[in-house]
């Protein structure tokens, strides 16, 4: 298991870089790239080759995808939603949520028999979530029973479809694209509409990518019980998608890492290229304004219906504030790292509505106060949140990541800030989702071994 060797104190961080591309919309090129027609190949420009990404193309070649790589692009040769083979060995979805859930509501569907699986920390995740409205959808879900009542976990078992499935209703208790994706994937293989409401709007690349490949979709605004919804027809469905290409934008939750460390570090001053803007997205943004932070956007332009733009983030006097509501949902993947920034804030954090990060690829709330508390930071765990007094002093620290790639990466951001020697341990699920960040930070001047 690697660790990484982090030297804190006041070095100042400085530079331009690039990063991969955005996890999620990258899990959506391969996915639909896929269902294009049978034969036409897609480019994808600007795929991560984060393990995540990686374990999603890796199913869709088990289930008969082809792949070619050239200088810039992977190139997808679509089989549209016919042409999927069943795989006789299981998917293996390695850490990835958004791989097994996104795959499960596409082969829902299908007149196949998949078998979902992942490590050791996905295993432990609710699938209930998904084989709810799978099910009610006509799909048959099976899951392996696990710590708590009534919920399902990895391994899945899905399918086969013996008819076409049924267009629901469905209200999702919780804010979810991972869910919402897997409803609207299935829904494509319905015999008439389907709607999903949900409390916030999370991240709404599907909707984006579905729409612009040719899908009947529609955003619906508020309904009476104050939620968001989106209505999908699949009537005019060929049964393929439609793309000539598709370009995946830096990734925000990476760049963000990056960007609060030339925000944390006097004398800091980082600029990245290229990074996706989504508003679904850019609670950190807001979050890290709210707190001082000296943050720049330039060269805002649009790539394949995302906004895309250039970050420059300065060192400045940062200050506590409060994360709640809709911001909790557009900063989800930020919070283990907003919490880092908290600490080194002057006053208190409070982070709320926050429930759902005790189901991410750990117990966040768990793992995050411990690692602020490994630098000597006060903090208090609620069950939706964390309260953290900012400000005091800081000393190096031991983090244990728990499994978690953001919680090691939060965890190696504070200890830039903390004077001494800190150690980061079980470090390679940074992979998952930034395979290159100790080597972007040390670009930058970080001292990291
Ligand atoms: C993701 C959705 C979010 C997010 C995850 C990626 C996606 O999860 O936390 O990292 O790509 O759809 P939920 O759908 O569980 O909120």
């Amino acid at each position: 298991m690697s660790e990484l060797k982090v030297r804190g104190g006041a070095r100042a961080l400085a530079g331009e870089v690039t990063l991969p591309g955005d996890k999620s919309i990258g899990h959506r090129a391969l996915l639909f790239a896929a269902l294009c027609a049978p034969g036409r190949e897609i480019p994808i420009f600007g795929l991560s080759a984060g393990e995540d990404n990686l374990r999603t193309r890796q199913a869709l070649s088990q289930l008969g995808v082809t792949f070619r790589a050239s200088a810039d692009a992977l190139h997808v040769r679509g089989v549209g939603l016919s042409g999927l083979r069943e795989s006789a060995a299981p998917l293996d979805c390695g850490n990835s949520g958004t791989s097994i859930r996104l795959l499960s509501g596409l082969l829902a569907g299908r007149p196949i028999r998949s078998r979902l699986t992942g490590d050791e920390y996905l295993r432990a995740r609710p699938m209930m979530r998904i084989a709810e409205p799978l099910r009610k959808m006509g799909a048959r879900v099976e899951g392996a029973d696990g710590k708590k009542e009534h919920e399902i976990y990895p391994p899945l078992e899905i399918g086969p479809a013996t008819r076409p499935l049924v267009g629901i209703e469905y209200r999702s208790k919780v804010a979810s694209a991972q869910v919402k994706s897997a409803v609207l994937l299935a829904a494509l293989q319905a015999d008439g509409p389907t709607t999903f409401f949900e409390p916030e709007l999370s991240r709404d690349h599907t909707e984006r990518m579905l729409s612009a490949m040719g899908v009947d979709l529609e955003r619906l605004s508020l309904d009476p019980s104050g939620q968001v919804g989106v209505r999908i027809d699949p009537a005019n469905f060929s049964g393929a998608l439609d793309a000539t290409e598709l370009r995946v934008p830096g990734d925000l939750s990476s760049a963000a890492f990056v960007l609060a460390a030339g925000a944390m570090i006097p004398e800091s001053a980082i600029t990245v290229r290229g990074v996706g803007l989504n508003p679904t997205r850019t609670g950190v943004l807001d979050i890290l304004r709210a707190m001082g932070g000296d943050l720049v956007v330039a060269g805002q332009r649009d790539q394949s219906g995302e906004p895309v733009g250039d970050l420059i983030a300065r060192a400045s006097r940062l200050r506590g504030t409060t994360i709640f509501g809709a911001l909790t949902i557009r900063a989800i993947d930020e919070l283990p790292l907003l919490a880092a920034v908290a600490a080194v804030a002057q006053g208190t954090t409070e982070i709320r509505d926050a429930a759902e990060l005790r189901v991410k690829e750990s117990d966040r709330i768990s793992s995050t106060a411990s690692f602020l508390r490994a630098f000597g930071v006060s903090v208090e765990e609620r069950p939706d949140g964390l309260l953290i007094e900012g400000g005091g002093l800081l000393h190096a620290g031991v983090v244990e990541s728990h499994g978690d790639h953001r919680i090691a990466m939060a965890g190696t951001i504070l200890a830039l800030a903390a004077p001494g020697e800190s150690l980061i341990r079980d470090t390679d699920n940074i992979a998952t989702s930034f395979p290159e960040f100790a080597k972007t930070l040390r670009a930058l001047g970080a001292t990291i071994a």
